[in-house]
């Protein structure tokens, strides 16, 4: 039989997705396997993160806990990686407070755990040599990092540095040819936004400021991530794609 043709297939390709235990990371990493990915799934949490390994699709996928904020648990992942041709760099948390309230833990916290673990863990594998020639590093940034709510200063900043260090990525990776770029999203109701962060009301109300009078879909983030790592955004490199309407 002819293959069909697609240039937005993974097949071949290994992928590496940080925050597969749940919500955006975890519908990454299964629409990555549906579409002939191998999926690396890293996270913290055991069960959700077997739970994410029992929907992918074809064979040969891994699982690796890891705490990403910590520097021996990112060197053992990094250790453990086989060779990838993508990377999604989506692990994060939020934290809510005007910033005369903000406690300097949680502003460490939310950097630690939205910035400097994209940069750290992004440096292990680059210098372990594990991203292949031609691949590419997908940061999930959000639609934050542009427009501000009050707030959300610590959760916004971190994500605009995600951004920028995206295009520091595409430019100092370029000579090997790995690209890498970031996705700016609105809102997707996910744990991280429906545990606590809004109340029902203030889901509904949000809504309201989207062209299509709702919120994202897990895998319609996902699938912008694909996007990017599939081939047919072979030329595209060191840019932010908003996926929000
Ligand atoms: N949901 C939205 O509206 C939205 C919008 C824009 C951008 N984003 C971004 O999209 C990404 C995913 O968000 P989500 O909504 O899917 O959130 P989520 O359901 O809360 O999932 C967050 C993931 O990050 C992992 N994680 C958090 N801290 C970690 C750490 N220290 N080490 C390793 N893994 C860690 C969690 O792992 P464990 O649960 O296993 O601990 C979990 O898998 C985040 O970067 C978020 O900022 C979300």
């Amino acid at each position: 039989m002819m293959e069909m043709y697609n240039p937005y297939s993974l097949a071949g390709k290994t992928v590496l997705v940080t925050g597969a235990s749940s919500g955006i990371g975890r519908a990454t990493a299964i629409e990555c396997s549906r579409l002939g990915a191998t999926v690396v799934a890293t996270g913290r949490n055991e069960a959700r993160l077997r739970e994410t390994m029992a929907a992918l699709t074809g064979e040969g996928h891994v699982s690796i806990l890891a705490d990403l904020t910590k520097a021996e648990e990112v060197a053992r992942l990094v250790s453990e990686l086989p060779q990838i041709d993508g990377f999604v760099c989506n692990a994060g948390i939020i934290k809510r407070r005007p910033v005369s309230y903000v406690k300097e833990e949680e502003l460490h916290e939310v950097f630690e755990t939205n910035t400097f673990a994209a940069f750290m863990l992004t440096k292990a594998l680059m210098k372990a040599r594990k991203m292949n020639r031609g691949g590419s590093m997908v940061f999930m940034s959000s639609m934050a990092a542009r427009q501000v709510t009050p707030g959300n200063a610590m959760y916004a900043a971190s994500k605009a540095a995600v951004e920028s260090f995206a295009r520091s990525c595409a430019l100092e990776y370029a000579p090997m040819q790995v690209r890498a770029n970031a996705i700016l999203a609105g809102m997707v109701e996910t744990p991280l936004t429906v545990k606590g962060l809004l109340s029902a009301e203030d889901l509904e109300r949000d809504k309201q400021h989207y062209l299509l009078k709702r919120h994202g879909k897990p895998e319609e983030i996902a699938w912008a991530v694909i996007y990017l790592l599939s081939d047919a955004s072979a030329w595209t490199s060191g840019t932010s794609l908003m996926v929000s309407c």
